[in-house]
């Protein structure tokens, strides 16, 4: 990542953000494991004393990521279920969480795709995990088929979380081209557990 470069592209962008505020010894989550790129930068960030919940559905995805990280697994608890479920398996404060939509790249079957209600409720029940500060990545894909589907349900869920409790940008560049993803970011700034939507108040 060259550091002369202040408008990174969307997936060096979310990992700037995540190294800026998740710290070593602290626990995060890969809600996307997929081929283990992500989880491979988050178990580099928390360091030895720190742990990578890192979800995917798929066998594959988890083999992919168990080879990807090497001597580093054993800072990965890598967890073969939907990060729907996140709250089955993390039940302490995350310094931050990376969700990377769309379908396993090099996969047979292109069709197993994340979907809006599961990534919506993970986002959700992540929201509650998540530190004061800290940051939840989402980089979203909407070129496949079910991709615009899931950015429209994504994009009016977020817009309808309570602005005192977490800060939400959209960031894209506007100038490429083959569908690039765009990146959604949340930032916790009210502690809760919580959160709360715009039309509860
Ligand atoms: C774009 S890929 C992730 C790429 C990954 N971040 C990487 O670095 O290679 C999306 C992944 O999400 C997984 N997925 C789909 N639905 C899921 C769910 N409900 N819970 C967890 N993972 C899911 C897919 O199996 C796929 O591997």
């Amino acid at each position: 990542m060259s550091s002369s470069i202040l408008l990174h592209r969307v997936l060096p962008f979310s990992k700037r953000l995540i190294a800026n505020t998740v710290f070593p010894g602290e626990t995060v989550v890969d809600a996307t494991a997929g081929n283990g790129n992500d989880t491979l930068f988050l178990a580099e960030q928390v360091g030895s004393d720190g742990h990578v919940y890192a979800f995917d559905i798929q066998q594959a995805a988890l083999h992919a990521t168990r080879e990807r990280l090497g001597e580093l697994n054993d800072r990965v608890t890598l967890l073969l279920d939907s990060h729907a479920n996140v709250d089955v398996h993390v039940n302490r404060t995350i310094g931050g969480a990376m969700f990377n939509l769309g379908y396993l790249p090099y996969s047979e079957d292109l069709s197993i795709i994340t979907k809006p209600e599961s990534t919506i409720m993970a986002i959700e029940k992540l929201l509650g995990l998540l530190k004061m500060g800290g940051i939840i990545t989402i980089s979203v894909y909407d070129g496949h088929t079910g991709g615009e589907e899931e950015r429209e349900a994504l994009l009016a869920f977020v817009k309808k979380i309570h602005q005192a409790d977490v800060h939400v940008i959209r960031y894209e560049l506007l100038n490429q081209r083959k569908n690039p993803p765009f990146l959604i970011a949340l930032e916790k700034v009210r502690d809760f557990q919580t959160v709360r939507f715009i039309e509860e108040l």
